[in-house]
């Protein structure tokens, strides 16, 4: 049976990547996308998804979120939407290059959507945030009956060495704090992590775009080429490589030993405002948890190679 799958994107062209492998691969029955804010402001991430989707002709529903974080945008001296929007643009681009969209979204809200969807359920779906947690958050404060039906949440987000947007906090989880507290200390059954850590150790190189170009399918292309402009974007600092932060979450769906180094935590976020705000905060010393449970699992590394070896298995198909 394919694993039931919600995907909660912005994109992005890391995104991009990851909803072609969710709507293309026959182990995955994704059963919609909601979209958020995020990498860009929600009416460009709306457009992009459905031109994603269009371009590989996924016949999936599409369901817009929110369009601002829960309160980071209140403050403009903690959070300024323009020059956020102008600082990420160099690495994900304004609008995706691809065809402008043909196909609408839904006309139900996606926290609605999330809501109805995950109550009607037997408990077997796995929701997979690659963007802000608005969306999810929402949904679990207006109906906190989903949190038991939710099987497992697998989220891009977070870093436990180093950030991305600060230097302590990576952009998903600093763009919407309050939400990822929210989300993190639900008690959901299962979270693991996709941290920074992991997806800069799952990095592709150009020779890994070309050879997905080279498939010659819609999905590989367009994987290929949005990887490329992110190399451009020289986001590892490091020339012919960058991660797909998105995909390597979405991944870890069909194949958790794509994730490396996968330890348990008490993990919670700071946001607080101050120089730490949005970061992550995995506390994996067991020995001093005492009472505490874990929360979640964390991944430290990724088997680049393996990561490699599905993006070429799941982009070379059509729908
Ligand atoms: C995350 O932030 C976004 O820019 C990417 O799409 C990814 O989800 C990486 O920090
Ligand atoms: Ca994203």
């Amino acid at each position: 049976m394919p694993q039931k799958v919600i995907l909660d994107v912005d994109p992005g062209r890391d995104d991009a990547v990851a909803l072609m492998i969710a709507a293309l691969h026959p182990d995955i029955d994704l059963l919609g996308v909601t979209v958020t804010h995020g990498n860009r402001p929600l009416a460009q991430t709306l457009e992009n998804c459905l031109r994603v989707l269009d371009w590989i002709n996924a016949p999936v529903p599409v369901y817009a979120g929110a369009s601002q974080p829960l309160l980071a945008f209140i403050d403009p001296a903690r959070r300024n939407p323009t020059a956020i929007y102008q600082l990420v643009e160099r690495i994900e681009g304004v609008m995706l290059d691809l065809p402008a969209a043909t196909s609408q979204p839904q006309a139900q809200h996606a926290v609605a959507w999330l809501i109805e969807t995950l109550l009607a359920s037997d408990g077997d779906i796995v929701l997979v945030p690659v963007g802000p947690m608005t969306n999810i958050a929402l949904a679990i404060r207006q109906e906190p009956r989903i949190v038991e039906k939710i099987r497992e949440v697998i989220f891009m987000g977070g870093a436990v060495f180093s950030g991305n947007i600060t230097p302590e906090a990576e952009f998903n989880i600093w763009m919407d704090p309050e939400a990822a507290r929210i989300v993190l200390n639900a008690g959901i059954r299962k979270v693991t992590m996709v941290p920074l850590d992991a997806t800069f150790a799952g990095y592709v190189t150009r020779a890994d775009c070309e050879a997905l170009i080279a498939l010659g399918t819609p999905a590989g292309i367009a994987a290929g080429q949005l990887t490329l402009h992110r190399i451009e974007g020289a986001e590892m600092g490091v020339p012919d490589a960058a991660p797909i932060h998105d995909a390597l979450a979405m991944c870890a769906v069909l194949d958790p030993a794509v994730l490396q180094d996968v330890r348990p935590c008490v993990l919670d976020v700071n946001a607080d405002g101050g120089a730490s705000d949005g970061r992550t905060i995995a506390d994996l010393r067991p020995g001093v948890w005492g009472e505490r449970q874990p929360t979640a699992y964390v991944a430290l590394g990724a088997d680049r190679q393996r990561f490699v070896a599905m993006l070429g298995e799941a982009l070379a198909r059509r729908v």
